[in-house]
């Protein structure tokens, strides 16, 4: 587990915790959030207390809770970490569904990239989004990274396949 903390103007980011779960059980058990994510949709808090205890062992990815610093609030989470087979930087983010449409994605990818860029010399970034996905499409454009082509998207039980958007950029 990384003790890495970044705060920009409305979020902390920083370590999850397995006392975290209950708050985020609340958006991966939200079919509307995990539609597009690799994961299915949660059915039990046992399950995303597993997940958090992976995630607080796992050395290849920088995992990160998202904070609302006005009151405290964990509203989603993300990560980034070095892809070898790429040779890039890969990143990913989901919200609860009642914080989108703010700008919180866009604010926690761009610490993260930036994060990335001053503390690891990261300087090529590349994610991926399923086709109708328009929104995360947004937030990687505005990351500074460009489409580069289409690719597949599949979820890791393989119980949903569709296309994806690749994004790739040197910034
Ligand atoms: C994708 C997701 C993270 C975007 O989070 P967000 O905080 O709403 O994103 P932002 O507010 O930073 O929006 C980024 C841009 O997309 C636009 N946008 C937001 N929702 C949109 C939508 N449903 N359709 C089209 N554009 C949208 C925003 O207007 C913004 O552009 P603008 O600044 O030019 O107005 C959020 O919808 C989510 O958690 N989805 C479920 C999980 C997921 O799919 N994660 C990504 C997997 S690749």
């Amino acid at each position: 587990m990384h003790d890495i903390q970044i705060k920009t103007e409305r979020l902390l980011l920083r370590p999850l915790k397995i006392t975290d779960a209950e708050d985020v059980f609340e958006w991966v058990s939200d079919e509307r959030v995990s539609r597009y994510m690799v994961y299915t949709t949660y059915t039990n808090i046992e399950q995303v207390r597993k997940w958090l205890a992976f995630v607080e062992n796992d050395a290849s990815t920088y995992n990160f809770g998202f904070e609302r610093m006005l009151d405290g609030k964990l509203i989603g989470s993300g990560d980034i970490g070095f892809n070898p087979s790429k040779g890039s930087w890969g990143f990913g983010y989901n919200f609860r569904y009642d914080c989108w449409g703010m700008g919180y994605a866009t604010e926690a990818a761009k610490a993260m990239i930036n994060y990335a860029r001053t503390n690891f010399g990261a300087r090529k970034f590349a994610s991926s989004h399923c086709e109708p996905n328009i929104a995360s499409g947004n937030v990687m454009r505005k990351c500074g990274l460009h489409f580069v082509g289409y690719g597949k998207f599949e979820k890791l039980d393989g119980s949903v396949k569709m296309r994806s958007m690749e994004y790739e950029g040197e910034i």
